[in-house]
């Protein structure tokens, strides 16, 4: 039986019909064609399934497709602006925080999260909030730098 859910995605109203059971990573990917949000773990370890529901990072392996009706998620394909990378993507981009790319666009929007909380104020403050992002290839180093970066970029933008 599939029950019908609305939602807003990437700033577009969006009706699908899912299953009650349906992952919010697999509405995303194999309903909407937003393949951008990937799956690692399925099982909340890896953050390569990172989202914003309603402005707050969430794992997307973790939620049903019927709980977000009426929310309004944001992925990865939702950040850039008239062909424009976001700061944290072109800050990733200039310090090179990435090499096979698995698991950047949850770690994107892990770092967009926490840079828009205010939450990104030191190199261990950036350190802990992404300590649920795995990353099999960076060491890391250049990835928090980029994000040092992007929250200096950023600073005006901070919510909270
Ligand atoms: S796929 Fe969701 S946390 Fe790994
Ligand atoms: S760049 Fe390969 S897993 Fe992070």
């Amino acid at each position: 039986m599939l029950r019908r859910i609305s939602f807003t995605v990437n700033g577009a109203a969006r009706e699908v019909d899912v299953e009650p059971r349906e992952l919010l990573v697999y509405v995303l990917r194999e309903r909407l064609g937003l393949t951008g949000t990937n799956v690692g773990c399925d099982t909340s370890s890896c953050g390569a399934c990172t989202v914003l529901v309603d402005g707050e990072s969430v794992l997307s392996c973790t939620v049903l497709g019927v709980q977000v009706d009426g929310a309004e998620i944001t992925t990865i394909e939702g950040l850039v602006t008239n062909g424009t990378l976001h700061p944290v993507q072109q800050a990733f981009h200039d310090h090179h925080a990435l090499q096979c790319g698995y698991c950047t666009p949850g770690m994107v929007m892990a770092a967009v999260s926490l840079i828009e909380h205010g939450e990104a104020t030191s190199e261990a403050a950036i350190r802990e909030g992404l300590q649920g992002n795995l990353c099999r290839c960076t060491g890391y180093h250049n990835i928090v730098a980029a994000v040092q970066d992007a929250a200096s970029t950023m600073g005006g933008r901070r919510e909270s």
